[in-house]
């Protein structure tokens, strides 16, 4: 069972709770939210806070509930149970244009008929801004974005990059409380979209906004993050820093979806709350933190950059493998292993795989005992 790890991860820390009226501006914080729709639960039971000037992202598979989850923070659909609070105050019967939140969604397109000043000033209409105001304030939002010089054109005369500028400076020209945004980038191609990351970051750092992201990209997720909240099936199965997610994954579900790992079935020997003895079978036994992570059956998890080849079998952990390929990849060799009946990868940078055994010899591997993760097998 996983279900005592599953609460405890998606739980807000202690001391992070807050009373109606005294949360700092910038605070997003759902409560057991729920969403159904007929007998699909698109949203189960969510806990979660976004924190002032936090930059928190929403990772997960398609249909896991992360646009379900948005949709009702922006106020565009209603939860089922729970309550949603905004600067500590619950907005569940607020309409969106008054929870005071910037909104970018994939498809919550610009107008085409509105030149780029005009789609800004738009959101300042909506809110009752006197004219003279307006002008000046989406001005001032374009040229944050950088697109001073194009508020005459219209979306069509712009590129995918500056038209998603336009409705990031829509969604911040009214000073919002915190930015929503839902894949934001999807559209763009790869080069574009690792230049508009390193905007909204620059800026989102510049305003000390509070962010919730959404994205499936790992990469994105990782690169933009102060807190990543991995859910599945509607719930959060993990949230942590991106380097405690990634180098720290509580079941190999996680550790699949962040990246690559080799995942080697043990058993545990013993334990005592600070560290575990596992048997890995072939590649011997091996002390490691214990986690506190419980369930049916156990696995470690090594991800492919900390599996390192050994000169003996004395070195350490690990054991026996057999070298079947070692693929360049450019600045990385990707070379497959197998030990007893076990799939293991290991990856180096290209520059240290100097006088690397070839395929089809005997080798060892191991690797530095802070390197490898007890955790539960999901699946
Ligand atoms: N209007 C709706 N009616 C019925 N089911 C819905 C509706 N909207 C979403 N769902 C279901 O709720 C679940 C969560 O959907 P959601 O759009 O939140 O997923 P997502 O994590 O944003 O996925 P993606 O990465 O594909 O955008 C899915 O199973 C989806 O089919
Ligand atoms: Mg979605």
């Amino acid at each position: 069972m996983t279900t005592s790890l599953i609460s405890t991860a998606s739980s807000p820390s202690p001391g992070t709770s807050t009373s109606p009226g005294t949360a700092p501006k910038g605070t997003i914080e759902l409560r057991n939210v729920t969403k159904t729709y007929g007998d699909v639960v698109a949203v189960d039971r969510l806990d979660l806070m976004v924190q002032p000037g936090e930059f928190v992202t929403l990772l997960g598979p398609s249909g896991s509930g992360k646009t379900t989850t948005m949709m009702m923070v922006a106020g565009f659909e209603e939860h089922t149970g729970g309550s949603v609070l905004i600067d500590g105050q619950p907005v569940d019967r607020l309409p969106p244009r008054e929870r005071n939140l910037g909104v970018v969604f994939q498809n919550y397109a610009l107008f085409p008929h509105m030149s780029a000043l005009e789609n800004v000033e738009f959101a300042l209409r909506m809110r009752k801004i006197p004219r003279n105001e307006r002008r000046k304030r989406a001005e001032e939002a374009l040229d944050r974005v950088g697109l001073g010089k194009m508020g005459d054109r219209k979306p069509r005369q712009l590129s995918g990059g500056q038209q998603q500028r336009v409705a990031l400076a829509r969604a911040l020209v009214f000073n919002p409380a915190a930015l929503l945004l839902d894949e934001p980038m999807a559209a763009l191609d790869k080069r574009l979209r690792e230049q508009m990351q390193e905007e909204i970051k620059t800026l989102q750092k510049s305003l000390g906004i509070s962010v919730l992201f959404v994205t499936h990209d790992q990469d994105e997720a990782m690169a933009m993050s102060d807190r990543i909240v991995v859910m599945k099936d509607g719930r959060i199965v993990q949230s942590g820093a991106p380097e405690e997610v990634y180098n720290e994954p509580l079941t190999d579900w996680v550790a699949s979806f962040l990246g690559d790992t080799n995942l080697i079935p043990c058993t545990v020997l013993e334990r005592d709350g600070q560290e575990v003895l596992v048997d890995l079978g072939c590649l011997g036994t091996a002390r490691m933190p214990d986690r506190g992570v419980t369930g049916d059956k156990y696995a470690v998890s090594i991800r492919p950059e900390h599996l390192k080849f050994r000169s003996s079998a004395t070195e350490g952990n690990g054991g026996a493998a057999r070298l079947e390929s070692s693929t360049n990849l450019g600045a990385t060799v990707r070379h497959r292993l197998t030990a007893g009946g076990l799939d293991l990868q290991l990856r180096e940078l290209s520059s240290d795989a100097a006088d690397r055994p070839v395929p089809g010899s005997e080798v060892f591997v191991g690797w530095t005992p802070g390197r490898a993760q007890l955790l539960v097998l999901e699946q």
